[in-house]
């Protein structure tokens, strides 16, 4: 006898999550193939996530090539004169593929006069859901290491170096992270806080121009440079990080009280 090859729905289901579709978009299930839109589109139209909008699903260009979509980064996020205008600029941004994966843009919570800044890496699924950045699990973290320091998020100011949802929350490419980078460069010196504090590797490596991993990084002054201004940073580790391995909280505690007497001065 034959086996049965197709696969069983809890199958396709992780099939999918390893995908990164993790989320339905709708409600309903949509025939795509009896879509006109989509049985006219170019062979090469890019593909998007399950579930969204047919029109939007080919409408979608190529994006640049990854040097093109840098230099575009560079020219267009210098241009922005404030939080507002780099926000919109970024909503209208095409250079970065991840625009298309994502449900929407993750641009920042908290007070943009903050004299502290926290910078992850890129939003998970609660915050593409949300859109606002640190709402799910490691968020929950994050504003009990905020509230280590007497602090909450309407004193201080959130982001990540990636402002939209990697797909399946895998981790960003090179290419992705240099493309988003002038937004976020362009963000701190927007807010242009008294303290900056990354969390975790990538935006430790992103931001404050080093090698070395967090271990070693963390916890010890360092400088960022905004190009007109230098601002005192300090990295450690990302609270996903933490609730992972719970016993380096206690170095965590050590970061946030050198934080927090660096903003009582
Ligand atoms: N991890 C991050 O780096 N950023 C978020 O916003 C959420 C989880």
């Amino acid at each position: 006898m034959i086996p049965d090859s197709r696969p069983t729905a809890r199958q396709l289901l992780a099939f999918y999550l390893e995908a990164g579709v993790d989320c339905a978009l709708s409600d309903e299930p949509l025939d795509r193939l009896a879509d006109p839109d989509i049985a006219q589109a170019p062979p090469s139209a890019p593909a998007k996530a399950v579930g969204a909008p047919a029109a939007a699903f080919f409408q979608a260009e190529a994006p640049p090539a990854p040097d093109a979509a840098i230099a575009s980064a560079r020219e267009t996020a210098r241009t922005a004169p404030t939080l507002e205008a780099l926000r919109a600029l970024l909503e209208n941004f095409d250079g970065c593929a991840l625009k298309n994966t994502a449900t929407r843009l993750v641009f920042a919570d908290g007070n943009p006069q903050a004299r502290v800044m926290f910078v992850g890496e890129a939003p998970g699924r609660d915050e593409d859901i949300e859109g606002l950045p640190f709402v799910g699990r490691s968020g929950k973290l994050l504003d009990r290491m905020i509230a280590a320091i007497g602090l909450d998020r309407t004193k201080v100011y959130i982001a990540n170096v990636i402002p939209w949802r990697p797909p399946g929350n895998r981790t960003p490419t090179p290419q992705e992270t240099q493309i988003c980078l002038p937004f976020i460069q362009r963000q701190i010196e927007l807010v242009d806080p008294d303290v900056l504090v990354t969390l975790g590797n990538p935006s430790t490596q992103a931001l404050l121009s080093t090698r070395e991993g967090i271990m070693r990084s963390r916890g010890k002054w360092l400088e960022y440079h905004t190009g007109t201004r230098t601002i005192r940073a300090m990295a450690t580790f990302h609270p996903a990080y933490l609730l992972r391995s719970p016993s380096y909280k206690r170095m965590s505690w050590q970061d946030l009280r050198a934080i927090a007497k660096a903003l009582a001065r």
